[in-house]
This record gives structure tokens, C-alpha cells and sequence, in this order.
């Protein structure tokens, strides 16, 4: 087996258009995190000059963080992922106690939503799915009207991670909050790339990960409104005010921080550059019979284009990318070994075959013009070879 760095020398693409599945570490934020790499450490839970250093770091983190999102610093909960977020509201409260309960959930969640959803029916509670329009959105009136008197909670999430979808969370949170209900808004996919403010989405909980905006894997974090129900998932230690049990992540934790501040700094240059890219990049795309845009009509990220390619299948078309030097994303899932369409696509009604034949393609700011066109020279030319492959009888 070569070593891992090997193997990303010889085969790391030349254009990463992956964006939604990770970013790149800015520069920015590995000189921040560095000392802590290094000469600087120390427990934050402990009381000697090491600990209070390194608490120190991770309250300046929260800070830059809560800055970000409107927040006050007190009311975030450090975590190591943006699924442990979304999981510990779900599974970390007691939301099917009593003998009755009730959840709404929007049917474009990512699995670490619905899938603890999933479990939560299992043990008993009740579950009304809403799905989206053709576009990817859903309607904030069928939302509430799903609601009842026993509903413990409504899910909806800010920004569809697969088509971009932007979801009208502050009209449905607005509604909920009139009627006591709480909403966990997972906006792990939104944060840094568009404006968000957690007093005016009036959600109760909001889930962020570092590493969706060039900050460092393994620091995320949950945002819970002062006053809302809150147990946590994790137990042990009293870390993050008895939230969440385990030793913080500070080299992560410090990263996460310079990450949300250059993410207030830059989201405007940011947005406006990969918006620029993914026009080019679908206004170039219509020189490819039979292709569509998902949502194309909706509100959607700035850096997300999700695809479909009619007789192009997704899993071949990305393999044959991957190997011209594209990396990009099927937005299919791969269960017990058979490669699943996007479930995204199909709660949006999107036939099995367009879904199995959709890309994602997500851009960052570091992108250029220049890839995006070679991109579509590529692509192009690898969609017309597999459409040829498909229609020639096998034997
Ligand atoms: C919308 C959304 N929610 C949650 C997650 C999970 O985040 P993490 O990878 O930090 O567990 C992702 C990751 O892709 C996501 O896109």
C-alpha cells in the first residue's frame, strides 16, 4: 500500500470542484492553528497556566464564531462534526418520553438528520415527511400544516448540501415559534457561503462545521438559543457548560474561529466569485444536448450546480472526470454495496433515471474561469463517449 501522501501525489486531481464535500485549509487558518500544533497545549478544563492558555484560545474561537452567525458566544457548544450536531438535538433530548410524540422533517435532509429521525420512529414517535417542489423547495405552508399539537420538533435545513436549494427556515421558524414549536435548522451546507443571522431565523438550534468554509476538519459546532431545551448526547466530563462531555479539540477549535472570521470578512468576495463561476459554467453547459440544471429556478447556493446528463451514468461519468483530472460529485449513496440515486433528487420528483445520471459540481473561490471552461471541454467529450458506449448493443 503506498503511503496516503504518496498515493495524493500521484493521483490528487488537478481541478478539485468538491467544494460541498470538503474545502481546502486557508492559509489563514493553519498559521492560527500551528502554535497549537506544536509548542502551545494544554487541556482547557485544567486549571494551571497550560489549560487557562488554551481556554483562552477556545473562548476567542467562540467569539469569532458567534460573530459569524449573530450569535452570543455562550450559546455555542463545540462539537467534532456537523453530524454530532444534528444528532445530539435529535437523540441527545428526550423528544419521545411521553407516550405521544410528533416530528416534522423536510424530505431533502442530510442522513444526519434522517437517519436519527429514522431511529427515533423506530422507538415509537410519529414522523410526517415533507417533501420539496420540482425545484428542491418546500413550502413553509405545508410544513405547518403538518404540524399538531403534540409536535415536539420540525427539522428543515438552511441549504440542500446535493442541488443548494435555499430553504425558507426564517418564514417556517416564524410560525413555529408563534405556535411553541421548536425547528433544528442544519446549516452546515450555508454557513460561509451566504449571510446568516440565527436571532432572525427565530430556529432553536442550528448546526455549523468548520470544514465546509476552509476551516479544519473535526470542529463543529451547535448552536442552541438561550433558554431551549437542551440534554446532551455525550456524557462524562462538564465540558462546554455540562453540553457536551469529552475534551475539546483546540488546534480544530482555533482553526474553526480564524476560519468564521475570514468567512465574515470574505463572504461577499467569496459568494460573488463562485457565482460568477457557476454562471459560466451553466450557461456553457447548454452546449450539451439533454442536460438540466436541478432547481435551476430556486434559490440556490452560490458555488453549487447539480446536474443531470441524460445516458450519462453518474458513477461512470465521475470515474472517467476523476481520471481527466475533475473531481466532482455523484450525490448518489452507496448502500450495502448497490449505488443509490440522490434521495434529494427523488423526494424532488426527479425520475430514477435523471437522478442516476446527476453530478454535483461545487466551486470554491480559488477556481478559475480558466478550469471551469476546460471543465466543459471535458465533460462534454466524456458524455457524448458514454452515450455512444450506451447505445451500441452489447453482445
Ligand atoms: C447539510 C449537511 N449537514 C450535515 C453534514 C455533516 O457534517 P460533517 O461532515 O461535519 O459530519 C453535511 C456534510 O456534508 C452536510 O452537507
Amino acid at each position: 500500500m503506498p503511503e496516503s501522501r504518496d498515493r495524493i501525489d500521484q493521483t490528487m486531481p488537478a481541478t478539485y470542484f468538491d467544494h460541498n464535500a470538503t474545502t481546502p485549509l486557508d492559509p489563514k487558518v493553519r498559521v492560527a492553528m500551528e502554535p497549537w500544533l506544536g509548542e502551545l497545549y494544554g487541556n482547557p478544563a485544567s486549571l494551571h497556566a497550560f489549560g487557562q492558555a488554551a481556554r483562552d484560545a477556545t473562548e476567542v474561537a467562540r467569539e469569532q464564531i458567534a460573530g459569524l452567525l449573530g450569535a452570543r458566544p455562550a450559546e455555542l457548544v463545540f462539537m467534532a462534526s456537523g453530524t454530532e450536531a444534528n444528532n445530539a438535538v435529535l437523540l441527545g433530548c428526550s423528544w419521545n418520553t411521553s407516550s405521544k410524540g410528533h416530528l416534522v422533517v423536510s424530505g431533502v435532509e442530510h442522513p444526519s438528520v434522517w437517519k436519527p429521525v429514522l431511529a427515533l420512529q423506530k422507538s415509537g414517535m410519529e414522523v410526517s415527511w415533507v417533501n420539496p417542489d420540482r425545484q428542491g423547495r418546500v413550502d413553509p405552508e405545508q410544513v405547518m400544516a403538518e404540524t399538531r399539537e403534540d409536535t415536539r420538533l420540525v427539522c428543515l435545513m438552511l441549504a440542500n448540501n446535493e442541488v443548494g436549494t435555499l430553504q425558507p427556515v426564517e418564514k417556517v421558524a416564524g410560525s413555529c415559534q408563534e405556535r411553541g414549536i421548536p425547528v433544528l435548522c442544519d446549516a452546515v451546507q450555508a454557513i460561509g457561503k451566504v449571510p446568516v443571522n440565527v436571532a432572525d431565523l427565530k430556529v432553536d438550534y442550528l448546526s455549523v462545521g468548520a470544514h465546509k468554509f476552509n476551516g479544519p476538519l473535526g470542529a463543529a459546532a451547535l448552536w442552541v438559543r438561550g433558554g431551549a431545551i437542551f440534554e446532551p448526547l455525550l456524557k462524562g466530563g462538564s465540558q462546554e457548560r455540562q453540553r457536551r462531555a469529552g475534551t475539546v479539540n483546540v488546534p480544530a477549535v482555533v482553526g474553526f474561529g480564524e476560519a468564521a472570521k475570514v468567512a465574515a470578512e470574505e463572504l461577499e468576495v467569496r459568494s460573488r466569485r463562485v457565482l460568477e463561476l457557476r454562471q459560466r459554467f451553466e450557461s456553457g453547459l447548454e452546449r450539451i444536448a439533454d442536460s438540466t440544471v436541478h432547481g435551476r429556478l430556486a434559490e440556490r447556493l452560490p458555488n453549487t450546480s447539480h446536474i443531470a446528463l441524460l445516458g450519462a451514468d453518474s458513477e461512470s461519468l465521475l470515474i472517467r472526470l476523476d481520471l481527466a483530472g475533475f473531481a466532482v460529485s455523484s450525490g448518489s449513496a452507496c448502500s450495502s454495496g448497490t449505488v443509490e440515486p440522490s434521495r434529494t433528487l427523488l423526494a424532488m420528483g426527479a425520475p430514477r433515471e435523471e437522478a442516476s445520471c446527476s453530478l454535483r459540481i461545487s466551486f470554491g473561490p480559488r477556481n478559475t474561469i480558466e478550469e471551469v471552461d476546460a471543465f466543459l471541454d471535458v465533460l462534454a467529450r466524456e458524455v457524448a463517449e458514454l452515450r455512444r458506449l450506451s447505445s451500441v448493443p452489447q453482445s
